[in-house]
């Protein structure tokens, strides 16, 4: 059999990355984050665009060299298309035309969206790959979807965030916290010492399997201003307890839904992705979803849940074996949809 050797670039947030996969195995799988936002609280997309400038050519040089590839070898080169932010978006488009135009090799272009579902199908010991049809739960920075997916390119978004996402909840309430950013890891960390029931929060009434974050994050300002007025240490006497009642809220609402989805698809295979997917609680929280509701869950390895260009390598080796190509005058779309 023929070695298909891809090599896969990442660049639609403030991570830039890059992969090289032999016939789904990873060989390598780089990525250098962006500092630079953590003074600002939030990724500021003019200064993402510019460090994925300076980052995107060493980045791909480790890449090669990490996993013993010469660029002559490669078979394809893949890139995120979209979504992400358009300056992003195209500093690593434009790299992965030039360098395929170059190299005379063809050209895969990527959803974002699936790559952090189907990084699934990445080959790796220990890990099941989910049979057809599951649902993925995505669980990002930017998205909150539930998605059935009936084979590796058929995937249907049954239910989405009608405002903020999950990760942007978590960064939020990390911010009214005074935590930096992202705040997401944090509360994880602080969660695990503190009771989950400590403080309450009401959960939103949303429709169906769409989901709402917006009216948590408020529901959080207006307790911690209220007990702020009363005990002005408040916050750092109960950080613990307050980032597991935050943290225990937010993974009720995830569950919900997808005990939901699962109700209304018959569909008992459930994977999550996404960076919120690193959570400990989530992953605990799926995994006693086995027992209680008979699911079989899906977990992904923690370093293909945050941005990263392995996920993005397995559905350009997905899409080679289609022979599903881009044209040179494709361009980034910062608004792609699953
Ligand atoms: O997928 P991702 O790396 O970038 C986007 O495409 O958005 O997700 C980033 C998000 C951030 O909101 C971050 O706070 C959150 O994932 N995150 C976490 C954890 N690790 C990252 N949220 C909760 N617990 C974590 N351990
Ligand atoms: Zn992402």
């Amino acid at each position: 059999t023929q070695n298909i050797y891809i090599l896969a670039i990442e660049s639609s947030c403030d991570d830039t990355a890059a992969s090289v996969m032999l016939n789904g195995k990873i060989l390598s799988n780089v990525v250098a984050g962006q500092s630079i936002h953590e003074a600002y609280g939030g990724v500021v997309p003019e200064l993402a665009s510019r460090a994925h400038q300076q980052n995107i050519v060493p980045v791909v040089q480790q890449a090669l060299k990490r996993a013993n590839v010469d660029k002559k070898q490669l078979s394809a080169i893949a890139f995120t298309r979209g979504p992400g932010l358009m300056g992003s978006l195209l500093v690593g488009t434009s790299f992965a035309k030039s360098m395929a135009y170059g190299l005379d090799i063809p050209l895969i272009d990527v959803n974002h969206m699936q790559a952090h579902i189907l990084a699934h199908f990445i080959d790796e010991e220990g890990f099941n790959k989910p049979p057809f049809p599951f649902l993925a739960m995505t669980i990002s920075g930017g998205h909150t979807q539930i998605v059935k997916v009936n084979s590796h390119f058929d995937m249907e978004v049954i239910g989405e965030t009608i405002d903020d996402a999950v990760g942007e909840a978590f960064d939020k309430s990390g911010k009214i916290l005074g935590l930096g950013y992202p705040a997401g890891p944090e509360i994880d960390k602080r969660a695990k010492l503190g009771n989950p029931k400590a403080y309450k929060f009401t959960k939103p009434k949303v429709e169906g399997l769409n989901f709402s974050f917006s009216g948590l994050k408020t529901a959080i300002l207006y307790f911690i201003q209220k007990e702020t007025k009363a005990n002005p240490n408040f916050i750092e006497e109960n950080l613990n307890d307050i980032c597991a009642s935050i943290q225990y809220t937010i993974i009720g609402i995830l569950i919900d839904k997808l005990k939901l989805a699962s109700k209304q698809t018959g569909i008992n295979h459930i994977a999550i992705g996404g960076g919120v997917s690193a959570n400990t609680g989530i992953r605990q929280a799926l995994k006693d979803g086995e027992a209680k509701f008979g699911w079989t869950t899906y977990v992904p390895k923690f370093e293909f849940t945050t941005d990263n260009a392995a996920m993005i390598a397995i559905v350009g080796y997905l899409k080679f074996l289609d022979g599903d190509f881009a044209q040179q005058d494709i361009t980034a779309s910062s608004r792609l949809k699953i």
